[in-house]
């Protein structure tokens, strides 16, 4: 039996819905996950928080509080992220448009001291409007790809709690790690210039 599609909603009823779960939601990957899949977001109300950089993928604040942040990423056929974690924060993703994949790596070894780690990649999930995920937060390493052969733009939005501004990114053929920090390309739909 087919389940019925959800019919979506403007950005502004998911940030109401996200604004209205007790912080104890935000603990554990089940409700925002369910959130996502309940209110698929409807594409023509993202259209304030979008920016493209035929560089690299570009992120777009939509919502922060002290619990969480929700923001809009951009993708440009063929542009990726690194291979990265969340700073033991938890993810939720979900793609209101085009396709993605989420491409998750087993951490055989870190030490971000020394700047050395052994990745392996173990499964690959496809993200879209209908197929929200949660990062496994026992298995936080991931990255998020366009293919190219999708040959069409992508916007995922990601609610990451709590908040937060640097990440270790990982070379698996390198061997290599180290952190970094993050920035926003637009906030609340303004463009950022300069350094944060
Ligand atoms: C990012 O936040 O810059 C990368 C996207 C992700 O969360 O996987």
């Amino acid at each position: 039996m087919n389940l019925p599609i959800p019919q979506r909603v403007p950005i502004d009823e998911l940030v109401k819905e996200l604004r209205a779960l007790p912080p104890s939601a935000f603990d554990t990957t089940e409700a925002v996950q369910a959130l996502l899949a309940k209110m698929p977001v409807a594409e023509a109300s993202l259209a304030p928080f979008l920016s493209w950089d035929p560089q690299h993928y570009t992120r777009n604040l939509i919502d922060k509080t002290t619990l969480y942040e929700l923001i809009a990423i951009c993708w440009e056929v063929g542009q990726g992220s690194s291979v990265h974690n969340h700073r033991d924060q938890n993810c939720w993703m979900a793609a209101p448009i085009g396709k993605l994949l989420v491409e998750n790596f087993q951490v055989g070894f870190q030490d971000i001291e020394a700047g050395k780690c052994q990745l392996q990649a173990s499964n690959t999930v496809e993200l879209t409007a209908a197929n929200p995920c949660a990062v496994d937060p026992k298995k936080p390493v991931h990255r998020v790809v366009n293919p190219r052969e999708a040959h069409q733009r992508a916007v995922s939005l990601h609610v990451y709690s709590q908040p937060f501004d640097t990440c270790v990114v990982y070379s698996p053929e390198q061997g290599t790690c180290g952190d970094i920090r993050l920035h926003y390309n637009t906030v609340f739909g303004k463009p950022v210039h300069g350094t944060q």
